[in-house]
Parts: C-alpha cells; structure tokens; sequence
C-alpha cells in the first residue's frame, strides 16, 4: 500500500515508521521543503528505515492509498491542508486525521467528501503504543471504517471503533480519574499520596497527576474546555486548581513544575516518601469489610472491637462520623491498603493494622470514597456513560484503557468485579458528600444496579 503522512512532529515521525516498517511505500511532508528534510532526518536517527520526502502535499497525495494527516492541532490549518489534499485529484484517496480534539465530521464536510475522511488516532509514541482508536465521522463510508481497521492491525496495533465524539475513549473515559484527582489535592490530599495510591492499589505505571505533568496542563486543560463545551453538561468543566497552575506557568515537566517540583527530584522519589512500608508484626486484627456505613454495620463493628483490635475496611465517608473509638479505617486493595489519617477528624492512622496484614500503604484523607474507590468509580460511571450514548462498545472501551493507557483492568472490567449497585451506591455518596453534578450516575448504572438486586 501506498501511504502519505503529513506533518513530521513526534506523531507524524512515528505513525511514518511503523507503517513503513510494516511494508507500505511511505512518503513524508511537511511545511516546506527544508522541514521535511529535518523531519527526515529525525526520523532515520530512530534507526533506518525507507521513507521518501515529496516536494509538495500534492505529490504525497497523488497516487497514495491513504493520507494520514498528523499537523498542529489548529482547525484552519487542517483545512488548508484538506483543501490541498483534494486539488490532488486522488478520489479514491481515505484520508485520515490523527487529530485528538477536532470532529472528524467536520473535518469531512470541509474536504468536500465526508465519506472518505475517518480519524486514526495513535498514541504517543505511535512505534510502542499498541491502540489506534478509529473514529467513524456521521457521514463516513462503512467500506472506509473497515480499510482503516484492516490497516491498523495490519500495523500489529489493536483498532477501537468510536463515534465521532469529543474526546474519543481513552481521553475521554479517563476524564474523570484526571478531574478526581486533582480535586483530592484542592481537598488536601498531596500530589504524591494520590499518585502512590493509584499505583500502588490499581497497579497503573504512572499516578493520573504524573501523567497529567507529563502531558502538559495546558493540553489537559484545553481537552476539559472542548468537553465541557461540546457536551454541554457541566461535570466536565475544569477544576479551579488547573486555570491556577496553567495561569502561573506551572504547567507539569516541561515547565519544571506542575503538580511535582522537578527541581526537587523525580515524582516517584515523592511518591516512594510517602509509602509506609509495613513493620514485622504478630498482633491479630479483624477487618470488617463494608461498603456502607448503616447503624447495623456500627453496632457490628462495636460488637468486634469489645473482643480485640478491629479495623472498619471500606470507603464510605459516613465513617468519618461514626467510627467507634479504638477502631482503625482502612481500605484494602489487595497487598496495599489506604489508612485513613485526619487530625481534623481526629481519625489516628491505624499503622498496626497494616503491619499485621503485612501491607504497604498511604495516609489518606477521610473523604467520602477515599482516593482509589472515588476514581475507579467515577471512571467507571463515565465509561458506562460513553456505552450508553453509543459512543463505543463496552468491549472497545474495555481495550482502549487497558493498551491506551496500560490500566491493568478495564473500567468495565471493575464495574463487574465490584457489581454496578457498589459502584451506585458511591457515585451517590459523593453526590451527597460534594454536591456537584459530576457524580451523576448514568443511567445505564442505575439499570444495572436495579437488575443485579432483581
Ligand atoms: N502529541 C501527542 O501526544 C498526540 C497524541 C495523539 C494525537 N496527537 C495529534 O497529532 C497531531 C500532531 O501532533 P504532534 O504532537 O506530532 O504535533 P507537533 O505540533 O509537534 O508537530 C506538527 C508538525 O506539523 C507540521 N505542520 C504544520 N502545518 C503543516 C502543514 N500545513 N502541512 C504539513 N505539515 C505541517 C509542523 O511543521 C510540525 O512539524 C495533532 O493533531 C495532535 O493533536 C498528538
């Protein structure tokens, strides 16, 4: 196959080489003659591989199979390019945007023939990242949507099928766990102990704020504005905290400071300070597993703690007020627990209780949810969310999570692991808790809450 890709920045770079390394005659492009040539010669210091520059976009499109665009994310500038593309005459051409926050519908409908435009969009770097998520404008052909998925695994890359829809999935899934954790730190609960939890709890490789630092506020903060635009619905708008640090400069590594100091050393020297890794212990303890906090659970709870050490492991926030004296709170994820530590509260970290099971752990605050229930449900809510629009199959959302953003289990995936009437029951907490609309459960939730009870 025969394959143009236009604008040689990170992603253009890469989306050139596998396709190249996966045997396609590939021609690159760029601004002018000169930026092509450097763009040519970045992409060969990864290692040889055969690309030709063209002179003009009208040679790259000429006789090519597919046209991936891959410039500056500026509405204008796709469509001068778009229009370059057509005055090519190549009308058997599948052109294709890798564009992250633009609709692929309108993008069509400025080519002039909708139905042969569709969005691939790779990851960052497009030579390690396995998914490609392909987005299917309103008027794009069914034979086009089946070409670019037959290309992409031809690539070795996994194809998630999505709906033209703001944000896509992964951005889009992962909207909640970014939002989330950043009102955990206006909350007060440090960067570093967030991350931490995440990590040490859902086994992600980077925390969502490390993550966030990584891709750039700005980038973040731009994404929050064109959902909470395009949806309307104000559990997207941007917490105060992301205008402050974007306002003052302080947007993640590449500015030197974000969420983390760079000056002061790398996120997971902060993150390892704040994990308490747990001492020898021989003391018994029992844990009293709820996800509720009901005058029964309390009565039972006493009833334990008149016979020995007892600790309470759940994420309901009515524990804050109601937790009897001498009972530790903890929540447990498998080998690494959040300890509830909150001198407002008065809420005395119960260490011994993670020495005696053996568990590293961070202190977290006694808010309703904890840090890795409240995120895992509310990413949960947002997936079910994007399924029940039509936006993309549970499936698809399950994979784009897991090889977009390596999450070792799916939103879904926990949806079913902990039961939709779990998952209700804390989005409805921290409704209560905050009063704020981003925690509105779908409606498919509340459906499947009621089924899972029938
Ligand atoms: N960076 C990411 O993590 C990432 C991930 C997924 C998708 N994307 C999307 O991929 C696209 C490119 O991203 P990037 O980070 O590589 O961009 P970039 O801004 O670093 O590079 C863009 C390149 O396009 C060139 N360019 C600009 N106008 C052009 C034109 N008219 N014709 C040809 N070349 C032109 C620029 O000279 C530059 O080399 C954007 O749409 C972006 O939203 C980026």
């Amino acid at each position: 196959m025969r394959v143009a890709v236009a604008g040689l920045g990170p992603m253009g770079r890469g989306i050139a080489r596998v396709f190249a390394q996966a045997g396609a005659a590939v021609a690159i492009v760029d601004v002018d003659e000169e930026t092509t040539a450097r763009g040519h010669a970045k992409i060969l210091e990864d290692g040889p591989v055969d690309v030709t520059p063209a002179a003009s976009v009208a040679e790259a499109a000429r006789d090519a199979d597919l046209f991936i665009e891959a410039i500056v994310e500026r509405f204008e500038a796709k469509l001068a390019l778009l229009d370059r593309i057509r005055a090519a005459g190549n009308a058997a051409l599948v052109v294709a945007s890798n564009t992250s926050s633009l609709s692929i519908g309108e993008l069509g409908a400025a080519y002039g023939d909708p139905a042969r435009v569709i969005g691939m969009h790779f990851f960052n770097p497009p030579t390690k990242m396995r998914l490609v998520e392909i987005i299917r404008g309103a008027r794009t052909d069914p034979e086009v949507v089946d070409r670019a998925r037959a290309w992409a695994t031809g690539l070795g890359k996994t194809a998630v099928l999505c709906a033209d829809s703001p944000n896509f999935i992964v951005n889009r899934v992962c909207r909640p766990l970014y939002y989330e954790s950043q009102l955990l730190v206006t909350q007060g609960v440090p960067p570093a102990v967030v991350d931490a939890a995440v990590k040490g709890a859902l086994g992600h490789r980077m925390g969502p704020l490390e993550l966030l630092d990584f891709t750039g506020l700005h980038t973040h903060l731009g994404s929050s504005e064109t959902a909470l635009r395009e949806f309307g619905d104000p559990r997207y708008r941007p917490i105060p905290l992301t205008r402050q640090l974007v306002r003052a400069g302080t947007t993640g590594r590449a500015a030197g400071r974000g969420y983390y100091d760079y000056a002061l050393g790398k996120p997971r020297e902060a993150q390892a300070e704040v994990v308490r890794q747990p001492k020898e212990s021989a003391a018994k303890v029992q844990l009293y597993r709820t996800t509720t906090c009901t005058p029964e659970d309390v009565a039972a709870v006493r009833d334990l703690a008149n016979q020995g050490r007892v600790a309470v492991d759940s994420s309901a926030g009515g524990w804050v007020e109601h937790l009897p004296d001498g009972v530790g709170w903890v929540r447990l994820h498998g080998r690494f627990a959040e300890v509830v530590d909150d001198p407002v509260a008065k809420i005395a970290p119960a260490h011994d209780v993670a020495d005696a099971l053996g568990v590293a752990s961070v202190p977290v605050l006694a808010l309703p949810g904890l840090v890795v229930d409240r995120l895992m449900q509310t990413m949960a809510n947002e997936a079910l969310t994007v399924v029940e629009e039509g936006t993309a199959t549970g499936e698809d959302v399950n994979l784009a999570l897991r090889l977009g953003m390596n999450h070792p289990v799916g939103p879904l995936e926990y949806l079913e692991q902990v039961g939709a009437p779990e998952v209700l029951a804390g989005l409805r907490a921290l409704q209560e808790g905050f009063g704020d609309p981003r925690y509105r459960p779908a409606q498919l939730l509340v459906r499947q809450a009621a089924g899972s009870r029938r």
